[in-house]
């Protein structure tokens, strides 16, 4: 088949990752367990351990097997029923695990560690339930598995792993009592590694926890990663402590969409030893189940792939021995491997590196995780003792409703910015701190003109988008964004809080850990749904096409910070405000220097005059995630960015307040799905110069991407935009731009036509029409009425003389060119030509890029996305595409030709003789000449007195009799194709057919 076109709706239908993760969870998990019986780990028996947990991804459960379960135990009070369930669970634990030095192993041990006397055991075992034994206060718990047994317990083989599901989360609830006072620092039995207590890394004078800087793989001790370690360890375990009850842990989230927090808890702990294993830094688990439960995860699909599995956890006790256990682990080898030594200079290439590596996942969830704190009831949830301190405005009193902008938040401007050249994206090779695989590669853009807002909106500006209904107001929304939006019933921003009477409008902000008075200068917290409506608000106020930055746009804005290095990127990294008070009030507002978000005008700001071009809210940007040219997945964790590469997830830039390490690098670049919410905000841009699509790092990506198409954008042509272009993408919502019409290079008298084809919708209704295949269209549209140009074009081909030269062909009204490209499979050169300088440029880009994204209305102001493709086999080189007026063609300026194809023009020209005239002189002694024509005279295109009808009432007629001195009709016929104007509307038409030879 000549051309592909591959369809991929933005519909939010797709299909949710958890059953194949679950599949292949399962796969690893029977993998870890027979590996296990045979005593030699999983990558031994040639299954790859699988890790879904993308970054910033949800981690859900997906394929838990296996009907063993912890619970909390005194080992004296352990039972000969506790005993031999231990055993029998324990045969499915490779040697070395933690099990092994429990005391209740050695109790076991001594006289049921067989598999046959185990068996027997389990047998006769009693239901076990768990302990609601509370340890001594000090005292480390023990881990003990205990196999539940119910019905299965008889059938079930030893080593089994399968989680256990309930009607409610409430069972895991055991009396817990302990987490319901705060943990101090001096509370031992808390904290799995360093207590926050002078000398611990990280740990001011005032007794306040900060993060350390990203520390130089290049030139660290094995002391320096420690302390940077025990600093990660430390900010898990503090936010941690903000857990006020057992509740808290095993709640879920309100929105379903990801696991309660006990997973978070217990999750960057099992990545660490999974990793190591998989690096080869380590070769038995610790705890297999633990080890499977707390690491796979798929990421959220949508706004309503609601995870609803109800599970038993492990008890915060058993969980928090599981850390304890991992710590060492990583102490250990951070101090004793030998693969240290290579780190420096093999830097990714170091097994290593998955010591680094679990640093900044763990720092990845530190983020999120205080993201769902933030979500939960304000009763689960106390401020940690020694969090970082909030800024000053956290805590000042704000006028409840009426906020004045310039009083009570900064009034917002754009901000002009011409970049000198092109920007680069990527890790440049002088960093030599930790960067995550998708900061690899390097690709370099050029960015045009644009003006962008000098500060992030904030709490005050979004207020007018509320008070005017903007929630209400579909016109602003994307039809993604407004379902979700319909779903959701979102009314205002996800962490503002109303209270008093409907209508007025006045809210508090829900904090981390606190509900606080509306600080109006703070920046709003909004996923890209609501960025995006927003930008259509103010594009509608302004008169001007507004959209959230690109990437490459905030690379330009990196540009004016002071430091390429991250290393001086936050000069105060590891104070803290009170400590340090003048570095940190001029410090971006990351890696915690503060506790929460500032206002926007409080760092300084850049050279371009921007505010937190770094730091205090991630920025939403209107690029999908896309590798950049050079990417590599990394060994170790080969699907942390991979599952990503969908076209679904939108890049976020620049850090927040809890961005530590990595994250806070100004290389870093993450991404989620448009309705997640993290600490993140908008930076609007007005383009200077509109064009139908900005620039984004994922235009004309070729991959690696998930799916057999690119999902990624594909940058029309610089002339595809005016009025209609942007009500043809209103739909997908990135405002497209609403004026500046392209200029028009057309030659000739047909200015009306011009303005029709420059029609975005038209445009890609005919690249729909040219490369639309029978998968793009309902079974009941007749494949023999699809590509009508390749069909015309084999026309010319299949008519031309065996004898006769294929040099040249002619192809008058090539519009989108696939006609033109299946000439090029016989002739060695062609002319394509089209009044329509739009569908010239849309053809060109097509024969550099070999695909074009288009839409195509569904129905209302739903559209479907698909890729125009050009196949392979086409050597696109030999068309030369040229905008041209078919009544002025110059035949010394063109040459003759041995095959001409006039397609669908006659009847859209003022005087279709001026072109039937001059065809004589450009057809080549038996050369074949082809022309279809719909006769759908019209007007506002040709005069009356200009139809072919006119003659004789017969234009098919009119033009044999026209070209009878030159030509001979070979033959006549009709043609038949559709133009789809929606999902159930289609123009069918039959063209009269004529192919003629030259005498
Ligand atoms: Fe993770």
């Amino acid at each position: 088949m000549f051309s592909l076109l591959s369809r991929h709706t933005s519909a939010f239908g797709v299909a949710s990752a958890s059953g194949t993760a679950a599949r292949a969870a399962l796969a690893a998990v029977r993998s870890a367990s027979a590996a296990a019986a045979a005593h030699m780990p999983p990558s031994a028996t040639g299954e790859a351990s699988v890790d879904n947990t993308a970054p910033f991804a949800t981690c859900a459960p997906a394929g838990m097997q296996g009907n063993m379960r912890f619970v909390l135990c005194n080992p004296r009070e352990v039972n000969s029923n506790s005993r031999s369930s231990y055993v029998r669970s324990m045969v499915g634990c490779a040697p070395g695990s933690v099990m092994a030095s429990s005391p209740c192993f050695t109790a076991a041990s001594r006289g049921l560690a067989t598999a046959a006397n185990a068996q027997a055991i389990a047998a006769s075992a009693t239901p076990a339930r768990r302990s609601s034994s509370t340890p001594t206060a000090g005292a480390p718990p023990e881990l003990v598995h205990t196999e539940r047994s119910d019905a299965n317990a008889g059938a079930t083989s030893f080593g089994s792993m399968e989680v256990e599901y309930m009607s409610s989360w409430k069972e895991n609830l055991e009396g817990e009592s302990r987490i319901a006072v705060a943990p101090t620092p001096t509370s031992d039995w808390w904290w799995t590694g360093k207590a926050p207590v002078a000398g611990t890394p990280g740990v001011g004078p005032d007794g306040l926890v900060t993060s350390l800087p990203l520390v130089d793989y290049t030139t660290a001790s094995r002391q320096e990663l420690l302390d940077y370690f025990d600093n990660t360890w430390l900010l898990t375990e503090v936010l941690f402590s903000s857990l006020a009850s057992e509740e808290a842990f095993y709640r879920p989230p309100w929105h379903d969409l990801r696991h309660p927090l006990i997973f978070y808890y217990g999750h960057p702990a099992a990545l660490y030893v999974n990793k190591f294993r998989v690096a080869g830094l380590a070769r038995d688990p610790i705890s297999p189940f633990y080890e499977k439960i707390f690491e796979t995860g798929v990421d959220e699909m949508s706004w309503d792939d609601m995870h609803k599995n109800v599970m038993r956890w492990p008890s915060v006790a058993n969980t928090l021995d599981y850390r304890k256990r991992v710590y060492e682990l990583v102490a250990e080898t951070i101090v004793s491997s030998p693969h240290f030594d290579s780190l420096a200079e093999a830097g990714p290439a170091s097994p290593f590196w998955a010591v680094v590596m679990g640093f900044e996942h763990e720092r990845i969830h530190l983020e999120t995780s205080s993201v769902l704190i933030r979500e939960l009831p304000l009763s689960l949830v106390r401020r940690p003792l020694t969090w970082p301190v909030d800024h000053p405005s956290a805590t000042q009193a704000q006028p409840t409703a009426n906020p004045v902008a310039g009083v009570d938040f900064p009034t917002n401007e754009f901000v002009s910015i011409k970049p000198d050249g092109p920007v680069v994206l990527g890790r440049p090779d002088s960093h030599s701190g930790f960067s995550w695989d998708n900061e690899f590669g390097s690709k370099s853009i050029d960015v045009a003109d644009f003006d962008v807002a000098k500060h992030l909106v904030t709490n005050g500006e979004f207020l007018d988008f509320v008070r005017s209904n903007g929630y209400l107001e579909q016109k602003y929304w994307s039809p993604d964004g407004w379902a979700w939006r319909t779903f959701r019933n979102a009314k205002w921003p996800t962490f503002w809080r109303p209270f008093g009477p409907a209508g007025l409008h006045e809210y508090r902000l829900r904090a981390v850990f606190d509900e606080i008075d509306m600080p109006w200068a703070w920046p709003a917290d909004l996923n890209y749904y609501e960025v995006e409506a927003y930008a259509n608000y103010i594009a509608a106020a302004t008169g001007k096409p507004t959209r959230a930055i690109t990437e490459p746009e905030h690379a330009v804005l990196r540009t004016g910070l002071p430091d390429a290095s991250d290393f001086v990127l936050n000069p105060v990294a590891g104070a803290t405000a009170s400590s340090e008070p003048d570095a940190v009030a001029a410090s971006p507002n990351l890696n915690l220097v503060w506790g929460s978000h500032t206002p926007v005008d409080a760092a300084p700001p850049s050279a371009h005059g921007v505010r937190d071009v770094m730091g205090n809210v991630w920025q939403w940007c209107y690029d999908h995630f896309a590798p950049l040219p050079g990417f590599q997945p990394h060994d170790v964790y080969p699907d942390f960015s991979m599952p990503c590469f969908d076209g679904k997830h939108n890049v976020i830039m620049g850090g927040s307040f809890a961005a530590t390490g990595n994250e806070a690098s100004r290389h870093a670049r993450f991404h989620f799905r448009p309705h997640f919410y993290q600490h993140a905000g908008a930076r609007l841009v007005q383009p200077a110069h509109p064009t139908a699509e900005p620039v984004t790092s994922c235009a004309g990506c070729e991959g690696p991407f998930v799916g057999a198409t690119s999902p990624y954008r594909v940058p029309p042509p610089t002339t595809v935009t005016g009025a209609a272009a942007a009500a043809a993408s209103a739909g997908s919502a990135p405002p497209a731009a609403a004026s500046a019409a392209p200029p028009r290079v057309a030659v000739g008298s047909t200015a009306g036509i011009v303005d029709k084809y420059e029609d975005q919708i038209v445009l890609d209704q005919y690249l729909n029409m040219h490369y639309g295949t029978q998968d793009d269209f309902p079974a009941y549209i007749d494949a023999g009425t699809l590509q009508f140009p390749q069909r015309c074009a084999a026309l010319v081909e299949g008519h031309t003389l065996a004898s006769n030269p294929r040099a040249r062909a002619l192809d008058i009204g090539c519009a989108v060119g696939a006609s033109a490209f299946e000439l090029a499979r016989t002739f060695n050169s062609v002319t394509a030509l089209d009044i329509s300088h739009a569908f010239v440029e849309a053809a060109k880009y097509m024969q550099e890029h070999k695909a074009l994204e288009y839409k195509v209305r569904r129905e209302g102001g739903v559209f479907d996305s698909y890729v125009a493709r050009v196949d392979n086999s086409v050597d696109v080189s030999r068309v030369d595409f040229a905008v041209g007026d078919a009544t002025a063609l110059d035949p010394a300026t063109l040459g003759t030709f041995d095959g001409v194809l006039i397609g669908n023009v006659l009847c859209r020209l003022p005087d279709p003789y001026l072109l039937i005239d001059v065809l004589p002189e450009l057809v080549n002694p038996d050369g074949t000449l082809v022309i279809t024509s719909p006769f759908s005279w019209l007007p506002q295109f040709t005069p009356e007195s200009k139809w072919l009808s006119a003659a004789n009432g017969s234009s098919a007629k009119a033009l044999t009799d026209a070209l009878d001195s030159s030509f001979e009709l070979v033959s006549s016929g009709d043609i038949p194709f559709v133009i789809r104007e929606h999902i159930r509307k289609y123009e069918f038409v039959a063209a009269h057919l004529g192919i003629w030879r030259r005498k």
